[in-house]
């Protein structure tokens, strides 16, 4: 009689998921809720295990959802628990960044930490921390130094996301054993069909509910990405893995990165993410005047059409006369930077398989690294030393030091640093796994130490690294402009960047790589066009323009070889675009359709708009209200032109310039795969 109590009970429970359920009886219930009093936060203790939920307006978004510890050679850490302690506080500061899609963030929240004890021996005990803003939630463990838990391995994280409702999800694979892990197409679909994904991973719920499980201040743990569970609704942590098995190996007192989930009532409300950031320490370098947020040029674009080659002979692409030019062209035009790649020895023969020979400080014969570095600072440009290590990790820790202080007597302060490679490589680890994670942080901090900003590939996972480390300016980790190179079907379809926005763009900046202009490449060696069923970028010009504005990186690159910039008058808006920001504001967006971003350039009464759709031609009406009133502005209107589409007619561009005002509308007309790209700047 009592079990098929219980069994109606949870029926009834599953069945009203989407209102509050009344307070379990027995249960030991604590609550936190946001400054607004929207979100509130429980953890409970039932049947000796604490479980985390989260109510938003009165209804459940996530369920009581388990916590708690699997180690190697130690019970579990989940039952058999009583609540020893708790503590409680309130948070409001606004702090400033030296860079960013804002200048100030303003953090306030409530906090709530809960201490539990296992009521039998071993007996031990860890504290749970949430804090609840507006815009999100996060919450961590705390395990304290105790007698009976030292050294320790855990083999998984307990920690399950039991959303209320099958929302749905934006994801992209996390058991892809090869290639980049993170440079995947996207793909929607309900969590009850998701097996393993990456986050942050962005859900949608029917009423309007906008959620991001993510993390942050990963500092020493393993990547965490979401398990699913055939027909369930419930997600578990499923932490990236060592060879020898285990997630993390720590020692007490030891702390978790923070699980978060962004809240959002729409998802034009989901950007600028700012959560990750007030969940990180404030900054650990005093100043930061060396780390400049830039456009750059590059030796990059060529390599991946293959006209010129990383390796070294006849194509070599990274010679003292082409690095030359590109500064040239950089310090012409108000790049703060160049980029030079296949500058160093070791990309000769199989250089994925062979990272290992990579050194760091030896150039090629026809590449005068001092040279170069002295012709660059003195045009007021920096040169970014590019370092792939192809995943050989140690080999590259081996060199960190004396490389450093190398680019540092050059003055150089910037590198770009790349890590093509798969577990399958000899001392290959996983991209996500904690020796990956203290690797980054080891070249995060090595860099700071030397005056060197750091832009990752193929890199760890964003999670607000930038708030103590603003030497952390970008990274890749998503499927970025290249593929688009690469020919064969590879290449990024139209809507990926409107779907970017809404996904891997919410951990934090990403190195795109926008700004290609010859849209129509040629095959280099038949010397025919690609169709616009081989790859290429699949965007109309404007588009390629738009992605300034609209894809977040204090580092954007004009990626095309200098010449196709040549007699382009969409070129001006890449000389005029910001890439430091006060101020974010997204007007319109839908996911994986469109989106339309207001920035404005930091310290400057101007604005920009970034405004793309994917493959269908759309046209969106935004107010310019957030512009001061009764101030004239000209808006400089980089257009789709006549015609245009991304299938036969990319390079249509239309260059308009308008009077406005903070009263006006703008219709902004979209070609398929297109976009606008706009700057508004005041008359005096
Ligand atoms: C992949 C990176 O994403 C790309 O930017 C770089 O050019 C190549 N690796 C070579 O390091
Ligand atoms: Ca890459």
């Amino acid at each position: 009689m009592i079990s098929l109590r219980f069994a109606a009970l949870a029926s009834l429970v599953i069945a009203t998921a989407e209102t509050v359920a009344a307070p379990v009886v027995g249960a030991q219930t604590s609550t936190v809720a946001s400054p607004d009093g929207r979100t509130v936060v429980s953890l409970a203790l039932r049947d000796g295990r604490l479980t985390w939920s989260v109510v938003r307006d009165k209804r459940r978004v996530v369920m009581p959802s388990r916590l708690g510890f699997t180690f190697r050679n130690a019970p579990a850490l989940e039952a058999g628990l009583r609540v020893a302690d708790s503590a409680r506080a309130s948070f409001d500061e606004t702090f400033t960044l030296p860079w960013g899609e804002v200048a100030r963030v303003r953090d306030q929240h409530n906090e709530l930490r809960v201490k539990v004890i296992e009521t039998a021996p071993p007996a031990r005990e860890f504290w749970v921390s949430v804090r609840v803003f507006d815009d999100g939630l996060g919450f961590r463990y705390y395990l304290p130094d105790q007698p009976n838990l030292k050294d320790f391995e855990i083999m998984d994280e307990l920690t399950e996301f039991s959303m209320a409702e099958d929302m749905k999800a934006w994801w992209i694979p996390a058991n892809v054993p090869t290639n980049d892990r993170t440079e995947m197409l996207y793909s929607t679909g309900p969590i009850s069909k998701l097996t393993l994904v990456h986050t942050p991973l962005t859900l949608v719920g029917t009423n309007g509910l906008h959620a991001v499980i993510h993390e942050a201040d990963l500092v020493d743990y393993a990547g965490m990405h979401l398990a699913g569970r055939s027909e369930s609704r419930t997600l578990r942590a499923s932490l990236a893995r060592w060879k020898d098995g285990s997630a993390v190996k720590g020692r007490t007192p030891f702390i978790t990165p923070w699980r978060t989930l962004q809240l959002a009532d729409s998802p034009e409300q989901l950007a600028p993410q700012l959560l990750t950031l007030k969940l990180n320490p404030p900054s650990r370098i005093a100043n930061t005047s060396w780390v400049r947020p830039m456009k750059y040029d590059g030796i990059w674009w060529a390599m991946h059409l293959n006209v010129w080659t990383w390796s070294s002979g006849a194509r070599h692409g990274a010679t003292t006369e082409h690095a030359k030019q590109y500064i040239d062209f950089a310090a012409a035009n108000g790049l703060g930077g160049t980029l030079v790649e296949g500058w160093n020895r070791g990309w000769d023969g199989n250089w994925l398989l062979g990272g290992g020979s990579f050194s760091f400080t030896q150039s090629y014969p026809d590449y005068d690294l001092a040279a170069v570095a002295k012709y660059a600072n003195d045009k007021g440009v920096g040169l970014i030393v590019h370092n792939e290590t192809s995943a050989f990790v140690e080999n590259y820790e081996q060199q960190l030091d004396s490389a450093f202080t190398v680019y540092q007597k050059l003055g150089v302060h910037t590198i770009k640093t790349g890590y093509v490679g798969d577990t399958a490589n000899p001392g290959g680890h996983d991209h996500q796994g904690q020796y990956m994670v203290r690797h980054h942080r080891h070249v995060i901090e090595t860099a700071a130490k030397h005056g060197i900003a750091v832009v990752m590939h193929e890199p760890i996972k964003d999670t607000g690294e930038r708030r103590t480390w603003p030497n952390m300016l970008s990274r890749e980790g998503a499927r970025g402009q290249e593929y688009n190179a690469w020919g064969g079907e590879g290449g990024n379809p139209p809507e990926h960047e409107t779907i970017l926005f809404f996904t891997r763009l919410l951990a934090g900046p990403m190195d795109f790589t926008p700004g290609i202009f010859n849209l129509l490449i040629t095959r280099s060696e038949t010397n025919t066009p690609r169709t616009p069923n081989d790859s290429r970028p699949r965007t109309t010009l404007a588009k390629q323009l738009a992605l300034y504005v609209v894809l977040y990186s204090p580092v954007q690159m004009a990626a095309d070889l200098i010449e196709n910039y040549a007699n382009q008058p969409g070129f001006q808006f890449i000389r005029d675009v910001a890439v430091d920001w006060d101020t974010t504001r997204v007007l319109h967006g839908r996911i994986g359709d469109d989106v339309v971003v207001a920035r404005k350039t930091k310290g400057k009464d101007e604005w920009f708009i970034g405004a793309i759709t994917d493959e269908a031609a759309r046209t969106v009406d935004v107010s310019l209200n957030f512009l001061p009133k009764g101030q004239q502005y000209v808006a400089d209107i980089y257009a789709d032109g006549k015609g245009a589409n991304w299938r036969d007619n990319p390079l249509a561009l239309s260059i308009t310039h308008q009077p406005v005002t903070a009263a006006e509308r703008l219709k902004i007309v979209m070609a398929p795969g297109g976009g606008q790209a706009i700057r508004l700047r005041r008359v005096p």
